[in-house]
């Protein structure tokens, strides 16, 4: 367990996110994480699911923390720390704002601010997510260590250069709702054919997490993990053939397509 004292400057979806991965897996304690947002009613509410800190202020968690995670939007960012650059100064800094790379973050923060972006997705709720990190940070090689291991216990970590952090985003922080979607769809699917809804979603739920699984423990290419479904003359090559002429995988890249063009907007 980590000995820091987090501190969480906006407790959206993503930062309850990365914080109750790290509280389900006990990466960090409870009692030292501390929490504030634009709304104190809601915050309380959603500090009290996991018997966080909420507080009014940035500054008194700040205070309280030896690393504060910047979790607002990202035309948010400026403004939010504006006004507590100078406390950030000898804290350790994690933003997880799409967009924020290390570069953009100089020109807001006081010289020598430790400081690094990272970018988590939902499932590290469940301690079975994605963070990329960004290569190029102002971190000691200790603090940098200590802060990937703790990642580590909850996420495959991926560093990256600031080049592929934007795709590499939207392939693992987006992607959780087309993966939703498909499981809807195939619930769908499921509840047409007489399976019931719960049961339907269940069953796609692990089919999609077993298969990821798979593709990562033996790494063998993902055309030849279809090909090991298809029999020859069988019943899902047939499901195959319906797809691609429903343009599945044009779909699939369509999509990524119109997220990295709306980034660039
Ligand atoms: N969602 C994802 O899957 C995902 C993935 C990777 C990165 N990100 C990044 O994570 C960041 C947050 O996204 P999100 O989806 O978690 O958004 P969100 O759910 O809307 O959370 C934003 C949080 O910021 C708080 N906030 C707003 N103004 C504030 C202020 N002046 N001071 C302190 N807190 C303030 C909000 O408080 P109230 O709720 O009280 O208004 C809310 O708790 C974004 O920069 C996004 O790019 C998100």
């Amino acid at each position: 367990m980590t000995n820091w004292n987090l501190g969480v400057i906006g407790f959206g979806n993503i930062a309850q996110a990365l914080i109750g991965g790290l509280l389900k897996v006990q990466a960090v304690d409870s009692d030292k994480v501390h929490v504030c947002a634009a709304h104190y009613d809601k915050l309380c509410r959603n500090a009290e699911k996991f018997q966080v800190h909420p507080y009014q202020t940035a500054e008194e968690v700040i205070e309280k923390s030896d690393v504060v995670i910047l979790a607002v939007k990202p035309y948010q960012m400026e403004k939010v720390v504006a006004p507590i650059k100078g406390l950030l100064k000898d804290k350790l800094v994690v933003s997880v704002a799409s967009g924020w790379m290390f570069d953009r973050f100089e020109t807001i923060l006081e010289a020598n601010t430790h400081h690094i972006t990272i970018s988590p997705n939902t499932p590290t709720a469940v301690a079975e997510g994605i963070i990329i990190v960004q290569d190029k940070h102002s971190l000691t090689d200790f603090e940098f260590e200590l802060l990937i291991e703790l990642l580590k216990k909850t996420a495959l970590v991926e560093v990256l250069d600031a080049e592929h952090m934007s795709i590499a985003g939207t392939l693992s922080g987006a992607t959780p709702a087309y993966a939703a979607m498909f499981i809807e769809a195939l619930g769908d699917a499921g509840v047409k054919h007489g399976l019931t809804r719960a049961s339907a979603y269940r069953l796609a739920s692990q089919m999609l997490a077993g298969t990821g699984k798979l593709y990562l423990e033996h790494q063998d290419h993902p055309g030849a993990m279809k090909d090991a479904v298809c029999s020859p003359g069988g019943i899902t090559i047939v499901g195959v053939e319906a797809l691609e002429q429903n343009g599945f995988r044009y779909a699939v890249m369509s999509a990524i397509d119109a997220c990295q063009n709306k980034k660039q907007q």
